[in-house]
């Protein structure tokens, strides 16, 4: 087995392989360092727990992750909690940072003594259509080749794998949005035990946290800002304005440790497989990160293609294989729509107008007083089956 990328889908993939004994080779074209220095988001599914568990890399999650048995929601300067436990027959997220589960996840694919060529330069794609697939890619200036059944293209949204698949074959789906997330990390206590998603008049804020003391924001803002133009102290000034004010008053401020602005998007790319090259994870799809859905959605691809894998390396059934793409592309499509869903219901968008945003702030109440509305939540956001 080929992986490209050494994300949380590529480093999962190779993990769940190798417990199978089924050797997979990483090709990572940056180093550890840089892939562990990107934050992201850090709300994990149940299912995608337990497979990190069944990858045998959860002891620091189970010691360090936060369970969460509820979500908040603040809209008219009012707070309201979903109460994810009691909505969806005992289940929990837990909170716990990508860029902890990648370290996890790197950790034991070296104690395995497995393969990962960092900093693997012009990796390309050869003869997946065919019965012999292989990659050549750049290590320490000298071209290699790399021999193998199948490839996984789990390098991400601007990877290579997606670009080697001849337009003709696949067809994509977008939505860009009109907006941008500005993130701030911080050392200080989160304002809340549990996550909160604010839709205010001025635009979206989000609260959540990596630690009891280390905390998350984010604030939603025109997608062409420029970081520079947000100081510490305006942005704090800014979400606090955004809060309900109980939280508002209990919010600790200090220096930021990062701040960057990310782009929201939908995208899918449909078929998942090409012969003998399976797409997984951001390579595949991006959700935008309102439901915390882009970790657990390249989770939940890598459960699929790991027992298809496991299937056909272990029993010799290439079932699971050729229903690989049906099979994940239906939860990526639920995912997909409820990432949109939140991001539509909890955002400003200036084009709705008025009306719009009657209608917005219609959802929201009837998501609050309804137990069937919220379960639709609360099931969502803890992850639907596999
Ligand atoms: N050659 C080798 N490696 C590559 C190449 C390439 N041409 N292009 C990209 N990569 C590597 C990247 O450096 C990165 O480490 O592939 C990896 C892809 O990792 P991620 O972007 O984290 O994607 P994935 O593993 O699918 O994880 C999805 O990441 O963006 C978040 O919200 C998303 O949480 C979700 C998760
Ligand atoms: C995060 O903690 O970074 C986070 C949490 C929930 C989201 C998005 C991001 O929906």
């Amino acid at each position: 087995m080929a992986i490209i990328g050494a994300g949380p889908a590529g480093l999962l993939l190779g993990q769940l392989l190798l417990r199978q004994g089924i050797d997979a080779v990483i090709l990572e074209r940056h180093t550890a360092a840089h892939v562990l220095g990107r934050i992201r988001a850090g709300v994990l599914e149940p299912g995608t727990v337990e497979l990190i568990t069944r990858a045998g890399c959860d002891r620091r999650l189970r010691a360090e992750g936060l369970l969460h048995g509820g979500v908040n929601l603040c809209f008219g300067g009012e707070r309201h909690r979903i109460d994810l436990v009691g909505l969806t027959g005992g289940k929990q997220v837990t909170v716990y940072g990508q860029t902890e589960v990648t370290r996890d996840l790197m950790d034991a694919r070296a104690a395995a003594g497995a393969v990962t060529h960092y900093e693997a330069e012009e990796v390309s794609l050869h003869d997946f259509d065919g019965p012999r697939p292989f990659l050549r890619f750049v290590r320490d200036g000298a071209e290699r080749t790399l021999h193998c059944e199948f490839i996984a293209g789990c390098d991400g949204f601007h990877g290579i794998s997606r670009p080697s698949v001849p337009e003709s074959a696949m067809e994509t789906f977008e939505r860009v949005y009109p907006f941008g997330w500005l993130g701030l990390l911080a050392d200080v206590p989160p304002v809340n035990e549990e996550l909160i998603y604010v839709n205010h008049e001025d635009g979206f804020a989000l609260c959540s946290m990596r630690s009891p003391t280390r905390s998350r924001y984010y604030l939603q803002c025109p997608a062409e800002e420029r970081v520079e133009n947000w100081s510490d102290e305006r942005f704090w000034d800014e979400l606090r304005r955004r809060l309900d004010p109980e939280a508002a008053s209990r919010l600790t401020t200090g220096p930021a440790l990062e701040k960057s602005i990310a782009p929201l998007r939908s995208f899918v790319t449909e078929p998942l497989r090409f012969g003998r090259l399976f797409l997984a994870g951001d390579a595949a799809h991006i959700v935008p990160p309102t439901g915390a859905k882009g970790l657990n959605l390249a989770a939940s691809d890598v459960h699929y293609l790991s027992e298809a894998l496991i299937e056909h390396f272990c029993d010799g059934s290439s079932a699971g294989l050729e229903a690989y793409s049906s099979r994940a592309l239906a939860r990526i499509w639920k995912a997909e729509r409820f990432s949109w869903w939140m991001t539509s219901m909890m955002h400003r968008f200036p084009e709705v107008g008025r009306f719009g945003r009657r209608i917005q702030r219609a959802e929201l109440e009837y998501l609050v007083s309804s137990r069937a509305a919220a379960t639709a939540l609360a099931e969502n956001y803890v992850g639907l089956p596999y």
